[in-house]
């Protein structure tokens, strides 16, 4: 015969409550020995749980200091790629392969080494927002945080190819007053296509706001700001102004960062022609689900020869000595 047994109603004590995806990422992070490098372009919930928040700069040391086995890159993938060259002992995954970049795809390898053929004695100077073939070409690398310190750093008798970004590359030949550069004409999806119309209506919406921006925007955007610099120098520059409101000429993204910097400041953004929002679809391929996925199965993996790393490695470092 079968009883009907009358249960109590009760409810699980959180102990037995499902973790959360965070939860297990923390989780295989401590199994894995793995550290979680996030860039500021990064959805709040992966910036909430990362060991270190930063721009490419900032990201590439913290990885070639790492001694733990696993580094997760929290990025595009270039900036993962990166950081197996700066430490290739470690296994180096990422959430999504497919997080590429626009200006890496506007410089092919055999393209740099053409030029090269046929301009010996230019030195070439990339931007980190290439692939390891492109790195592996070049005499130094820089980013926007350095770009300006790198190229001063090249004796001024010599013809320099800045490549593939045509703002930032510009942007740094008025900071240097450097003649003898020649530009490549790559540009970035997201900062190439703010229109200075649409940053003229937001100063006239809001008059007491300073203009921030990112180099990889386009003179006629730069020509307004107050300030220009990478993510973490705007960042640091909004932290220590004492202007109550910014607009904000770069991915959104960097707005979790930056409510943590400056508390109580306003920040506002200017939506691009390209997806009519301020958000860099690679970087934006990148979740949770997919973080917890790598660490768990070490893929999608970056993965160089010997041979690619040894020679990126030169100008990476060279980069690095410079500042
Ligand atoms: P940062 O060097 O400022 O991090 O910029 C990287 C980037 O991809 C900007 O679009
Ligand atoms: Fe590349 Fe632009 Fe995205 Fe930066 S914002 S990763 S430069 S496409």
């Amino acid at each position: 015969m079968l009883v009907k047994l009358e249960l109590p109603h009760f409810t699980l004590p959180s102990m037995f409550a499902a973790p959360t995806i965070s939860e297990e990422i923390l989780d295989l992070k401590r199994q894995r020995r793995a550290i979680l490098l996030a860039h500021h372009y990064q959805d709040p919930e992966i910036q909430e749980i990362a060991d270190v928040v930063g721009d490419s700069l900032e990201l590439a040391r913290k990885a070639r200091e790492y001694e733990g086995d696993v580094i997760a890159f929290c990025g595009v993938w270039f900036m993962a790629e990166t950081a197996k060259v700066l430490n290739p002992n470690r296994i180096v995954v990422a959430p999504d392969r497919d997080a590429g970049c626009s200006l890496v795809d506007s410089c092919k390898a055999e393209d740099v080494r053409e030029y090269r053929r046929r301009n010996p004695e230019h030195m070439v100077v990339s931007y980190i927002n290439t692939s390891v073939e492109v790195k592996a070409e070049s005499d130094i690398l820089c980013t926007s945080r350095n770009a300006v310190r790198v190229v001063n750093s090249i004796p001024r008798e010599r013809t320099v190819l800045f490549l593939p970004d045509r703002n930032l590359g510009a942007w740094v030949q008025r900071e240097t007053g450097r003649e003898n550069m020649k530009i490549w004409q790559g540009s970035c999806i997201v900062h190439n296509t703010f229109p200075s119309r649409r940053l003229l209506e937001a100063k006239t919406a809001y008059p007491d706001a300073l203009v921030v921006a990112h180099p990889e925007c386009p003179e006629a955007v730069l020509r307004h700001a107050d300030f220009v610099g990478s993510t973490s120098a705007i960042i640091e520059y909004c932290a220590t102004s004492p202007a109550p409101e910014f607009i904000v000429m770069t991915e959104s993204g960097v707005n979790y960062s930056l409510e943590r910097a400056a508390p109580g400041s306003r920040f506002h953004y200017v939506a691009n022609e390209n997806c009519n929002c301020s958000e860099c679809p690679f970087m934006r391929l990148n979740t949770l689900e997919k973080l917890r996925d790598a660490l768990a199965d070490l893929s999608p993996r970056v993965e160089l020869s010997a041979d690619l790393m040894r020679r990126a490695l030169v100008p990476l470092e060279r980069m690095l000595a410079v500042g």
